[in-house]
């Protein structure tokens, strides 16, 4: 049977990452971002399988509308909510309109679009929504010398692990998974695109992030972040401030096999 993802942040990192391995996998694909060169290239780089790029601004009403659109008329069997933008800043300095872009992209977008996707996954009995967020979701308690400045964006990632949580247990016996990714630092375009040099800090592959939480969701994890104990991510954090700094960029063991 035939299989459909739409994956926002298609254009790079992460995004293209995933786009990659789930048509690697089969799946046709609806390859969303702004820059349509990019998407048009990734189509013309994935010829076994259909690929239909769609440009649209997340930023905006119009682009999340049609998005939405898709995601409710078009047999999804996954939803990759993963375009971001970080803008680091004090938010006394923070612009409105990128505090405004940033909460639309992260949080008015993944809702819109996972409130459309749902119906139908559960007409359908059968689907899988994976949400991007990262271990800045949990950095609330640590202290600002080691997680300065990033408020507005710390509180889009929490959004989407509260969101996906209380999804998932709502859900419940649907046959409609929720999943939420939470990695460290990945080696892709998002720090240079703000103009920071993350390139000596230990990076994880977007190739591996999409590995764990493919893997992840197998294994039934509805939070994908590198170490998984009894205790949350957040009393980890209060009690160790610098774990949320120093994830490791290795694959976790329990992501190699499967
Ligand atoms: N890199 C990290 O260290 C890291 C760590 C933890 C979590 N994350 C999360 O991972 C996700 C993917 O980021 P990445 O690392 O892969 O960075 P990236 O290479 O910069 O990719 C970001 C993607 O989001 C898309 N995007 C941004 N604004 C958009 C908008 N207004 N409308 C539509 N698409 C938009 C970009 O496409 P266009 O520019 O073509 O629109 C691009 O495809 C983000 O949500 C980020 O929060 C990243």
């Amino acid at each position: 049977m035939s299989k459909l993802a739409l994956i926002t942040g298609a254009s790079s990192g992460i995004g293209m990452a995933f786009a990659e391995r789930l048509a690697a996998d089969g799946y046709d694909l609806i390859a969303v971002g702004r820059r349509r060169d990019r998407l048009e290239e990734l189509a013309a780089s994935l010829p076994a399988v259909t690929v239909q790029p769609l440009a649209a601004d997340l930023s905006t009403d119009d682009g999340v509308d049609t998005v939405a659109g898709l995601c409710a008329s078009e047999p999804l069997t996954m939803l990759v909510n993963n375009a971001g933008v970080a803008h680091y800043m004090p938010i006394a300095e923070l612009p409105a309109d990128k505090a405004r872009e940033l909460v639309h992209v992260k949080v008015v977008a993944p809702t819109m679009l996972t409130r459309a996707a749902v119906p139908g996954m559960l007409s359908r009995g059968e689907g899988a929504i994976i949400n991007v967020a990262g271990m800045i979701a949990f950095s609330g308690p640590a202290p600002a010398s080691l997680m300065p400045r990033r408020a507005v964006y710390a509180g889009t990632l929490a959004h989407t692990v509260a969101m996906s949580q209380t999804l998932h247990a709502e859900l419940e016996g649907t046959g409609v998974r929720v999943q939420v990714v939470c990695p460290g630092v990945v080696a892709t375009e998002f720090h240079e695109r703000q103009g920071l040099d993350l390139s000596a800090v230990p990076r994880m592959s977007a190739d591996d992030v999409v590995t764990a939480a493919l893997r992840g969701l197998e294994l039934g994890e509805v939070v994908c972040a590198r170490r998984q104990r009894r205790q949350p991510p957040t009393a980890r954090v209060r009690r160790r401030p610098r774990r949320v700094r120093a994830q490791s960029p290795d694959l976790a063991q329990r992501y190699r096999s499967g």
